[in-house]
């Protein structure tokens, strides 16, 4: 009898992302633990201007964010979408604490390892913080806390995940934001601006090769976890920005024909000479088409945070 392959998620999106006309592969699967690595190499690189200006903004306008999520001092819940290492909401958090206000920190993260260093930093770090981590589904987790519908909420969705999305993914991330949110509850989403393509371009094309390991290590992750044979030499990494659209677009291109194998699914794909792989969208934004999105979705803009260049935006939306 046929042995059915249990096939896993990264499994299934592979074989449809490889099986497609142009072939691509998700960006959420960049972050094994090695990735996890690699990203904070490129977090920590001059060129990726993006970590310094929302570190900026949280630094210099904590108090006037204070004042905007703040309804005197009634109850809130301070929502986390993908908090990681919860670097810059710390600064908030510190900030909220000293100033006695009254909240609870609620981080929503899908790895269960980031959610734990996170709340172990916060006990030593802030131990007067009301914290309960949730680990899952962000719109899952996100429903359960609406049983506290009485409780207002604050979600931070922030360091311009967003422009990871495609349209469509944001569409449906924004509506079920709207579904999940109440009248009067806020997000503060960040998005990274229009700005001149030289700088957005050293930063996703950095000289330091960090952008390109970053996109070769989803290749070996494949190799590893899926049994695959790709030979990374035979990849060159492309890096294109469209300031029309503000999408910045990463590729992996064969430099050879070239059949690869899937091992662990018995799949095989084959690679034209110069045939290239969709790795990752990072868009950039104005702040028009953060408006409309915002109105699109029943939120309005309340406040637009800013860092002194104006190249990243902490945009705050209030519920309609
Ligand atoms: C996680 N995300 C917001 C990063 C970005 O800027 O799009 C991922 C990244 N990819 C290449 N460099 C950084």
């Amino acid at each position: 009898m046929e042995q059915k392959l249990l096939l896993s998620q990264l499994g299934t999106d592979t074989i449809q992302g490889l099986s497609s006309n142009p072939k691509y592969l998700l960006s959420k699967y960049f972050y094994d633990d090695e990735g996890s690595r690699i990203f904070q190499d490129i977090m920590n690189m001059p060129e990726y201007y993006l970590t310094d200006c929302e570190h900026e903004i949280f630094s210099s306008q904590k108090e006037e964010i204070k004042q905007a999520i703040c309804r005197g001092n009634k109850l809130f819940n301070l929502v986390e979408l993908g908090s990681g290492d919860g670097l810059k909401t710390k600064i908030l958090l510190k900030y909220l604490v000293e100033k006695a206000i009254n909240f609870q920190y609620n981080p929503i993260d899908i790895s269960a390892k980031a959610n734990h260093e996170l709340v172990q930093s916060l006990k030593t770090e802030l131990p007067a913080l009301q914290v309960e981590a949730k680990t899952g589904d962000y719109f899952r987790k996100l429903k359960s806390l609406n049983g506290h519908a009485a409780i207002p909420k604050i979600i931070l969705f922030l360091g311009s995940n967003i422009g990871n999305f495609s349209d469509e993914e944001t569409t449906d991330f924004l509506s079920q934001l709207a579904v999940y949110s109440n009248t009067g509850d806020k997000v503060l989403i960040g998005f990274d601006l229009k700005k001149s393509p030289g700088i957005i371009m050293d930063a996703y094309n950095d000289p330091h090769g960090h952008t390109r390991r970053f996109n070769l290590n989803h290749l070996v992750r494949l190799n590893r976890e899926l049994n695959a044979d790709f030979d990374i030499k035979k990849f060159e990494q492309q890096t294109t920005y469209n300031p029309q659209t503000g999408e910045v677009k990463s590729f992996l291109i064969s430099n050879t024909e070239q059949t690869v194998q899937l091992g662990a699914l018995e799949k095989s794909f084959r690679f034209a000479k110069w045939e290239a792989i969709f790795m990752e969208r990072s868009r950039k934004y104005d702040f028009q088409t953060i408006e409309k999105l915002a109105l699109n979705h029943g939120f309005k803009v309340v406040q637009n945070f800013t860092d002194q260049r104006n190249y990243f935006v902490d945009s705050l939306w209030e519920k309609k």
